[in-house]
C-alpha cells in the first residue's frame, strides 16, 4: 500500500545522490559563471508561478526544476567575486550538516528529545566562547542570524539590569522606570555605525526611540568614548537608567572596531552591560593580523556572532554568547505544563530555557562538523586570507585613479574615484554609476555604502577562494566602468 508523503528507499537514495551532484557541480563551476544580477519581479513570477499543485508530480523532475529556478535566479553571495555587503562563503561540510540535521529531524529545543544534540551545541558554544575569551561561566546558543543574536542579548541585558540591580528610580523595584512593572525604561547607547537591524530591532523588543542614544564617532568611525561618557553622565544626572552599550566589532560599513577595552572600563565604572555586535568582525579574533584590535572582546557581557558570515556556514546561523549564562535563564526561562518531563534527569540542557524558541533546528551541527573537519587552523587561514586580500586591494587602489576613504580593516576597504576638476556631486554620481555598472555586468559585485553622507565603493573580501588576481580583475572592471560612465556623458569630457 502506498504510504502518503513517502518515497521508496531507492528513490530517496537516488534523489539525494542527484541533489549532491547538483550542488557539487554548481560549486565546482561557480567561479566560471557570473555573480548574477538584479531580477524583474514580473518576469520571474511569470516564469515560476505554476499555481497550487494538486496532483502528485515526479520528485526527480520537481528537484531539477527547483534547482534550475533557484540557481538561475539568485545573486551568488558565495561567489569568489561577490564583494558586496557581507558575503556568505559557505563550507560544503556545513551544507551537508544542514541536510543531516533536517534528515534526522533533530528537535534541538529540549533535553528529553535531543540530549546528544544539546550537548553538541553546548560544546560548540564552548569552542566559540574560548576563542572569544569568555570565562567558563559563559553560555549561549545558536539563533537564526546576527539580528536575533543581538536582540536576544540586549533583552537579557535589560532583564538582568532591570531585575534588582539597584538603578534607583525611586520606586524601589530597581527597574529604573518608576512604574514597578519590572522591565524598565533603560537606555541603550549605539552609534551611527551600529547595524541598522539593531536600531530597527530595538523597537521590536519594546524600546522607544527616546530610549536610544546615538553616541558620536571618532575619525575612524569608532564609538567615541568621550562622547559616550558625556551621554551617560547627562542621563544619570537626569535620573534616567543607562542599561546597555552596544559596541561593534567590525562595522558593516568600514570594518571599524569600537575601542572595546576602553568601553569595558567605562561600562564597569557605571555598572552597564557591554554588548558587542561581532556579527561581522568577531571572527577576526582568530587572525594574528587583526586580533589585537579585538583584544577587549572577552571583557564584554555579551557577544553576537554570525556563523553564516565569516565562520563560513550556510544560512541560517547566528550565535549569542553571554558572559554569565544565568542572564539568559532569567530572560527566557519558560515554564509550561507540557514541558514538565523535560526537566527530568541530571542537569537537563533545555535550550528553550535560555533563548526565545521552543521548537528549533540543530544549527550547531554545521559549525561542529566544520570545526572538526577543518580545525581552528583552517578557519584562521581562511580569515587571514581575506584580511590580506583587502590589504592587497588597498595597495592596488592606491594610485591616482582612486581615493581610499577607509583603509583595509577586517577585510573591508572603501574608496571612490578620483576625478581631477570634478565637483563632489559629480564624483558621487560617478561612484554610484560604477556600482550600478557592476550589477549590470555580472562579473563581480561591488556596491556602495555611505560615509559622512557621501557614497563610497566598498569591497568586503571574505571568500577563501578569492585570489589576488580576482582583486586585480575587479579593479580593472571598475576602471573600465568609470571610463565608460565618463564617456557616456554628452561631450565626453565631463567627468561624471
Ligand atoms: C555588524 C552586523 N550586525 C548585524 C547584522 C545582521 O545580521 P543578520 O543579517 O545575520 O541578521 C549584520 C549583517 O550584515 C552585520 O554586519
Amino acid at each position: 500500500m502506498d504510504v502518503p508523503l513517502r518515497l521508496s528507499a531507492t528513490d530517496m537514495r537516488e534523489l539525494g545522490y542527484q541533489a549532491v551532484d547538483q550542488v557539487v557541480d554548481h560549486l565546482a563551476t561557480l567561479r566560471e559563471r557570473p555573480v548574477g544580477g538584479p531580477s524583474d519581479r514580473k518576469e520571474i513570477e511569470a516564469l515560476l508561478d505554476g499555481g497550487l499543485p494538486i496532483e502528485p508530480g515526479d520528485a526527480f523532475e520537481v528537484m531539477s526544476e527547483a534547482v534550475r529556478q533557484v540557481r538561475d535566479n539568485i545573486v551568488h553571495t558565495d561567489h569568489p567575486r561577490f564583494l558586496a555587503y557581507i558575503p556568505g562563503p559557505s563550507t560544503y561540510v556545513g551544507a551537508v550538516a544542514d541536510f543531516l540535521a533536517s534528515g534526522l529531524n533533530v528537535f534541538a529545543g529540549q533535553w528529553l528529545v535531543g540530549a546528544g544534540p544539546a550537548v553538541m551545541e553546548r560544546i560548540t558554544i564552548d569552542w566559540l566562547r574560548t576563542v572569544c575569551g569568555f570565562p567558563a561561566t559563559a553560555g549561549g546558543l545558536f539563533v537564526s542570524g546576527g539580528t536575533m543574536a543581538n536582540l536576544v542579548a540586549i533583552h537579557a541585558a535589560r532583564t538582568r539590569n532591570g531585575d534588582g540591580h539597584g538603578h534607583g528610580d525611586g520606586d524601589g523595584d530597581g527597574d529604573g522606570d518608576g512604574d514597578g512593572d519590572g522591565d524598565g525604561d533603560g537606555l541603550v547607547y549605539v552609534t551611527s555605525q551600529t547595524h541598522g537591524s539593531i536600531r530597527q530591532g530595538l523597537g521590536f523588543i519594546g524600546f522607544r526611540p527616546d530610549q536610544i542614544r546615538v553616541v558620536g564617532t571618532d575619525a575612524h568611525q569608532r564609538m567615541d568614548v568621550a562622547s559616550l561618557r558625556k551621554h551617560i553622565a547627562r542621563d544619570e544626572h537626569a535620573g534616567l537608567w543607562p542599561t546597555c552599550v552596544v559596541a561593534t566589532a567590525g562595522t558593516t560599513n568600514t570594518g571599524a572596531v569600537d575601542p572595546l577595552d576602553e568601553l569595558a572600563d567605562l561600562c564597569a565604572e557605571h555598572d552597564l552591560w557591554l554588548h558587542v555586535d561581532g556579527a561581522y568582525g568577531a571572527a577576526a579574533v582568530l587572525s594574528e593580523r587583526a586580533g589585537g584590535l579585538l583584544s577587549g572582546l572577552g571583557r564584554a557581557d555579551s557577544i553576537a556572532l554570525d556563523p553564516h558570515k565569516w565562520w563560513f556556514q550556510p544560512y541560517e546561523a547566528g550565535c549569542v554568547l553571554v558572559r554569565d549564562e544565568s542572564a539568559l535563564l532569567d530572560a527566557y526561562s519558560m515554564n509550561a505544563e507540557i514541558l514538565r518531563e523535560t526537566r527530568h534527569g541530571s542537569a537537563p540542557l533545555n535550550y528553550y530555557d535560555i533563548g526565545p524558541q521552543l521548537t528549533r533546528g540543530f544549527r550547531a551541527l554545521k559549525l561542529w562538523m566544520s570545526f572538526k573537519t577543518f580545525g581552528l587552523d583552517g578557519f584562521q587561514q581562511a580569515i587571514e586570507h581575506g584580511i590580506e586580500l583587502a590589504e592587497h586591494a588597498e595597495k592596488q587602489l592606491g594610485g591616482d585613479r582612486w581615493e581610499i576613504v577607509s583603509p583595509a580593516q577586517l577585510a573591508i576597504v572603501t574608496f571612490r574615484p578620483r576625478v581631477p576638476g570634478a565637483t563632489k556631486d559629480q564624483v558621487d554620481a560617478l561612484t554610484r554609476r560604477i556600482a550600478a555598472g557592476t550589477l549590470e555586468d555580472g562579473f563581480a559585485l561591488i556596491l556602495t555604502t555611505e560615509i559622512h553622507g557621501r557614497p563610497v565603493l566598498r569591497l568586503c573580501v571574505t571568500h577563501p577562494e578569492t585570489t589576488a588576481r580576482d582583486i586585480e580583475d575587479v579593479i580593472a572592471l571598475l576602471e573600465r566602468l568609470a571610463d565608460e560612465a565618463s564617456r557616456l556623458r554628452p561631450g565626453g569630457s565631463d567627468p561624471a
